[in-house]
């Protein structure tokens, strides 16, 4: 039934490849500048004055690769898999000048160095031109909200000698901790600062400290003013999954609206040194329904962006309204109320709900008062729909990791399989922020998402975390019933259904993570390591070093299926207009 309508909207789709004799036709049609750097209008993003809307992938470690060979191959296989915008870290903190691998910027005691040597910023520069040779789009990033170190402000497990980290890397069954630069949370990032400032362990002084605002603008004025006439940077993303929390715990005071300012000042000043380039915020997409707003959304709403007709028999929406908690709770309630009917017709008795293998109790009606769950109170110190109203951030961005954080309202039908709950959140979640994107009258691109699949459950490591529940090569064990993550067609069937929805839902971008390339060269000491052999000995280099896996990478675990899912599903965005 979705696949005829599918099909239907594709046919219906204009097809519309922009020629250069049409570019100064098509920018005064959209009133749109000719522009060769991204701007938005009406909700939509525009490049050459025709509207830009993407697919892409995410590579954080782009940056990491021991040569530039690798970066090239890497950007050439992202552009023939039909991907047109790379995410990617922008950002490369130590507070110790490590012996290999690229590092950016050393902060140590409140002291900042910048290191632009072929192991440091020039590094960007290779990986921004040679993504402009293979007309790849960037969206970078300027810090993480995560960088734990174990053993400092992440127990260790029990029995777990940190001296011995680097010995066990690679070995199995061990808590192994991977290389620097292997993970995304390796890159340093927030809490980098927060340590080498000396001041209060407190992760929101990165929000609200004067001393380290201006340490971050540093760099951000260093990065946006170095690629300022790029135009094949997409965007500025001002951190990755910012909030108040992170391992480093923040302080009893810190709420949405200090994000937010947050926000709104750096988006300002990352815009005053670089004015060609859009600035988005990069946070997971958490509501905070009721809250007060910094930027409140003007009484008469913008007008709705230009939109495809619906195919047939597809109801259009009425104008969607900002979230509030009187709507949860009636979303909530409607959904127990169907539940209630469903198990008085099959006289069932529930007496729990598995979500990705974990029982939690079955809704009784005091529960479904009890409120609209942490992706929608501000529990995390996130207000996305404050954020995306900030004038200098361009376009909204969220993200969607079910196995990591939880974005159910609780009006989940729970009669459904535990991977289709799973589905179904992701639906619900990029359908609601298509509808903040069209109540804000901005373009939203959602710029992470994934699933853990059962092969890459060993190799799933969560970001508030380094170290990997098992050995990187060890199996699960045989007899676990129910393992974790899912099928590999469940995760393709997953992708092609969020990707779909986000079409047809308006977003104007969508992002996967995360890209895996093999024939790396691999040097001890970087996110490229050398696994060690049997023997015990680390060859110095070799070309088999595969790109990190965090759990979400795709080499070796169905890659051609998934991208064939990815690719097929893109093509309702219509001919690439780059
Ligand atoms: C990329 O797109 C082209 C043209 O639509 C198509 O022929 C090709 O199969 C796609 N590549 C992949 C890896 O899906
Ligand atoms: C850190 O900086 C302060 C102030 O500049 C100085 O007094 C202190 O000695 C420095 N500490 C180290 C370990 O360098
Ligand atoms: C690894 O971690 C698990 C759980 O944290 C623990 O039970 C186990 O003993 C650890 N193994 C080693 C070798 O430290
Ligand atoms: C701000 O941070 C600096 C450096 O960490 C610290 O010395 C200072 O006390 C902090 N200010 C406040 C108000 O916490
Ligand atoms: C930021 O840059 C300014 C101007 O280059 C410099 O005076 C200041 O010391 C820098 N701040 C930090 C924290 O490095
Ligand atoms: C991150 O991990 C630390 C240590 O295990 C924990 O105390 C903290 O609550 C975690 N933070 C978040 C946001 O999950
Ligand atoms: C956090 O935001 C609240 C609300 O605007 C404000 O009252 C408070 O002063 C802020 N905290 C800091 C440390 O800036
Ligand atoms: C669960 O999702 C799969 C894949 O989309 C679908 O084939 C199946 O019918 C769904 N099951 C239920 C009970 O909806
Ligand atoms: C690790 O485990 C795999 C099977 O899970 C096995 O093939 C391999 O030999 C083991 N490696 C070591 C160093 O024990
Ligand atoms: C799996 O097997 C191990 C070793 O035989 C045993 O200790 C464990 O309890 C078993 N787990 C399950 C879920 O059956
Ligand atoms: C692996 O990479 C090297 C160096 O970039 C290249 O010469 C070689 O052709 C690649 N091999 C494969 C199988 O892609
Ligand atoms: C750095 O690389 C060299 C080989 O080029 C290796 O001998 C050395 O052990 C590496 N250092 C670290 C800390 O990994």
């Amino acid at each position: 039934m979705f696949l005829v309508l599918w099909q239907l909207f594709l046919a219906a789709l204009a097809v519309s490849a922009a020629s250069p004799t049409q570019t100064i036709r098509e920018a005064k049609r959209h009133n749109v500048p000719v522009s060769p750097f991204v701007t938005t209008r009406d909700g939509q993003f525009f490049v050459n004055g025709s509207v830009f809307k993407f697919v892409g992938t995410n590579a954080y470690w782009l940056h990491a690769l021991n040569t530039d060979e690798d970066i090239d191959n890497t950007l050439a296989a992202i552009r023939a898999a039909n991907f047109t915008v790379v995410r990617t870290w922008a950002f490369n903190d130590v507070d110790t000048i490590p012996e290999n691998g690229t590092w950016f910027q050393h902060i140590s005691n409140g002291t900042l160095t910048i290191n632009d040597g072929p192991n440091g910023l020039q590094k960007l520069d290779k990986v921004v031109e040679l993504a402009q040779k293979h007309g790849l789009y960037l969206l970078l990033s300027f810090t993480n909200n995560w960088s734990p170190i174990p053993g400092i402000d992440q127990p260790l497990p029990p029995g777990f000698n940190p001296l011995q980290i680097r010995q066990l890397q690679g070995t199995n069954g061990t808590n192994a901790t991977l290389p620097r630069n292997a993970l995304s949370n390796s890159y340093g990032g927030m809490d980098t600062y927060v340590r080498n400032f000396g001041g209060k362990q407190e992760h929101d002084q990165f929000y609200t400290n004067q001393t380290l605002i201006n340490a971050f603008m540093n760099y951000t004025a260093i990065i946006a003013s170095r690629y300022a006439n790029h135009s094949n940077v997409f965007a500025w993303e001002l951190a990755n999954d910012p909030r108040c929390n992170s391992s480093i715990p923040n302080s009893a005071g810190c709420e949405a609206r200090n994000v937010t300012r947050w926000h709104a000042t750096l988006a300002a000043h990352v815009q005053s040194v670089d004015p060609n380039h859009l600035v988005s915020s990069g946070n997971q997409g958490y509501f905070c329904a009721d809250c007060p707003k910094l930027f409140p959304r003007q009484v008469a709403p913008p007008p709705p962006p230009p939109q495809h007709s619906p195919a047939p028999g597809v109801r259009r929406r009425s104008a969607p309204e900002p979230l509030t908690r009187s709507q949860l709770l009636k979303e909530r309630k409607a959904a127990w109320k169907r539940e209630r009917a469903r198990q008085k017709r099959s006289g069932e008795l529930i007496g729990g709900v598995k979500i990705r293998g974990r029982w939690t109790a079955s809704q009784t009606k005091r529960q479904s008062d009890l409120g609209t769950g942490s992706a929608f109170d501000g529990a995390h110190g996130v207000d996305s729909e404050d954020i995306i109203n900030i004038p200098q951030i361009g376009f909204g961005s969220f993200q969607l990791f079910p196995d990591q954080f939880d974005y159910s309202s609780g009006a989940l039908d729970t009669s459904l399989p535990p991977f289709n709950q799973t589905l179904q959140i992701g639906l619900d979640w990029i359908r609601r922020h298509a509808e903040a994107g069209q109540l804000f009258g901005k373009p939203v691109s959602l710029t992470g998402f994934g699933l853990v699949t059962r092969d890459n459950a060993p190799f799933f490591v969560p970001f508030n975390t380094t170290i990997a529940p098992f050995g990187p090569d060890q199996a699960p064990p045989a007899n676990v019933t129910q393992p974790f993550g899912v099928t590999d067609e469940q995760r393709d069937e997953a992708y092609r259904q969020w990707i779909q929805a986000g079409i047809l839902g308006g977003l104007q971008g969508i992002i996967q993570y995360q890209w895996s390339q093999s024939n790396l060269t691999s040097l001890q000491g970087s996110a490229i390591s050398p696994v060690p052999t049997e023997s015990g000995q680390t060859p110095l280099t070799d070309t088999s070093g595969m790109s990190p896996n965090d759990g979400y990478g795709i080499l070796g675990q169905g890659q051609t299926d998934a991208l064939q899912s990815i690719s097929v599903a893109s093509q309702g965005f219509g001919p690439d207009s780059a």
